[in-house]
């Protein structure tokens, strides 16, 4: 069978538009006010995305207040074109910093673009290595059982600040390698904080005028911020002063020991921004996979069984299944986004200077085409099977694909298993969660609420 890509114009894809192309013009999408589209994008996003998609198709333009235009993307073909065009074109760290800089600091690896970059992701990722990984098993473990030996038996509670917890634990002992109990409590603390003011969506569009006085969320979220900063740097100057670096296998140890090619070394201030970056990239986006990969099972008895029956036999070819079809039909963040800075061509269109082309995560990977009932959550789809290249795509793309993607998928592994042995679970409500945006990641609204029933013989109760 010919490859959906197969075809694909690639000189004219993704790169800087040439003389023949047609002029710039955003491709054609509703014409509600700016504030109108706004409300919808963040009140309503999966209603109007698929609306939108019904009504303009593959290729549509929000138009948002302060001039900011989404071109959202939805055609695996375009997708590749966008994710394979000229970086120096299709901006990524341009388009990431409007939100984030502010919270992962000018030296993230998010927020930069071109050389540098590249410099700070080949600094990062060997700290990621799966040998490392496999050396953090029975830490996940361990604090996946803490977590779970404090669930209330009979009534219900929400499995997502549950799932937040065991990640936020994981990233403070393997990322940061805090072994002192009082230091992890206080890291935790500031980032608890930083993250709880985060969700604010004011944050997110209203002004960031620190003149609108000391207890404004602007002015609060700098001082978490700050304190959170201080914190890391102390410990990073700690770490520095630890003999025999290399025998650690923590990512922060990794990173004060990385050499780029002409063998500097990252500063302080690199490191703390790339630890702050590891840590809200990583331990929120995780946690709400988890819980909706628990909302699904509840929700769907004869996939749970399957999976459990697997689990006790020793597999795990249904709960890979189960993990990627999570990850399809309910993907943590919708949508990726490069800042254009040139006028780009893109399939049939020519995007303007200044849009935003964002390859669609949700729209994409629910194509009637490439899966039959796309909405309906059946890890079949995958059992032997692949996803198709660029129709799943919930790590981004490209030189910008997500650094933690196998961290999470090997934490997500583990902590399945390990709740799914331990306990048994019933959801709270006969219905599976909606979803609900909360600043730039969709969640269940509810939590993932569910009940447990029974421990199980093994696990727990040592
Ligand atoms: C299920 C969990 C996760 C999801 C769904 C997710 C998703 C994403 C997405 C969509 C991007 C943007 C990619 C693009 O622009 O093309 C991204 C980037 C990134 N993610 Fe993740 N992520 C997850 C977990 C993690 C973890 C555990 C870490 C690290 C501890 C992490 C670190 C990063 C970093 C550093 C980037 C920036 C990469 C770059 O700009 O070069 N993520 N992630």
């Amino acid at each position: 069978m010919a490859s959906p890509l197969a075809g694909l114009p690639e000189e004219l894809a993704g790169h800087q538009a040439g003389p023949g192309a047609p002029g710039p013009v955003l491709p054609d999408g509703p014409g509600y006010p700016r504030i109108v589209q706004a409300w919808l994008w963040l009140k309503k996003p999966t209603w109007y995305l698929d609306r939108c998609a019904r009504a303009y198709g593959d290729v549509f333009s929000m138009r948002l207040p302060f001039g900011v235009n989404l071109v959202h993307i939805a055609s695996p073909e375009l997708v590749k074109a966008v994710f394979g065009g000229d970086s120096d074109v299709l901006r990524a760290g341009e388009a990431n910093a409007t939100i984030l800089e502010p919270l992962v600091g000018p030296h993230s690896v998010l927020v930069l673009d071109g050389p540098e970059h590249l410099r700070q992701r080949k600094l990062i990722l060997p700290a990621f290595h799966g040998d490392r990984m496999r050396a953090w098993e029975a830490t996940v473990r361990d604090i996946t059982r803490a977590e779970i030996a404090r669930w209330p038996a009979g009534k219900p509670f929400a499995l997502r600040p549950s799932m937040q917890a065991i990640t936020l634990d994981v990233i403070v002992r393997v990322v940061f390698g805090v072994e002192v109990a009082e230091r992890r409590d206080e890291l935790r603390r500031h980032i608890r904080t930083v993250t709880g003011l985060g969700r604010n969506p004011l944050l997110l569009f209203a002004t960031r005028d620190r003149r609108l006085g000391p207890h404004a969320p602007w002015a609060r979220f700098i001082r978490a911020r700050d304190a959170l900063d201080a914190a890391l740097t102390a410990e990073i100057r700690r770490r520095r002063a630890v003999p025999g670096l290399g025998q650690r296998g923590d990512v922060l140890s990794q990173l004060l020991l990385a050499r780029d090619d002409e063998g500097r070394a990252m500063t302080d201030d690199e490191v703390r921004d790339e630890l702050v970056t590891l840590l809200f990239a990583g331990h929120e986006t995780t946690a709400t996979s988890l819980a909706w990969a628990f909302d699904l099972l509840l929700h769907h008895p004869r996939a749970l069984g399957r999976l459990v029956a697997e689990l006790d036999r020793g597999g795990s070819e249904y709960l890979d299944a189960t993990i990627t079809e999570t990850l399809r039909v309910r993907p943590v963040v919708a949508l990726v986004d490069r800042h254009v800075r040139q006028a780009v061509r893109i399939g049939g269109h020519t995007i303007p200077a200044g849009a935003m082309a964002c390859p669609n995560i949700y729209l994409a990977q629910r194509r009637a085409d490439l899966y039959p009932d796309p909405a309906a959550f059946r890890p079949d789809r995958f059992t032997g099977q692949p996803p198709p290249a660029f129709g799943w795509f919930p790590f981004g793309g490209g030189i910008r694909r997500c650094l933690g993607a196998s961290f999470a998928t090997f934490e997500m592994r583990i902590i399945i298993p390990e709740v799914l042995r331990a306990v048994t679970l019933r959801p709270a409500s006969p219905r599976p969660a909606r979803i609900r945006r909360e600043a730039v990641t969709f969640v269940p609204h509810d939590g993932a609420r569910c009940v447990m029933t029974a421990r199980r013989q093994r696990g727990v109760e040592s």
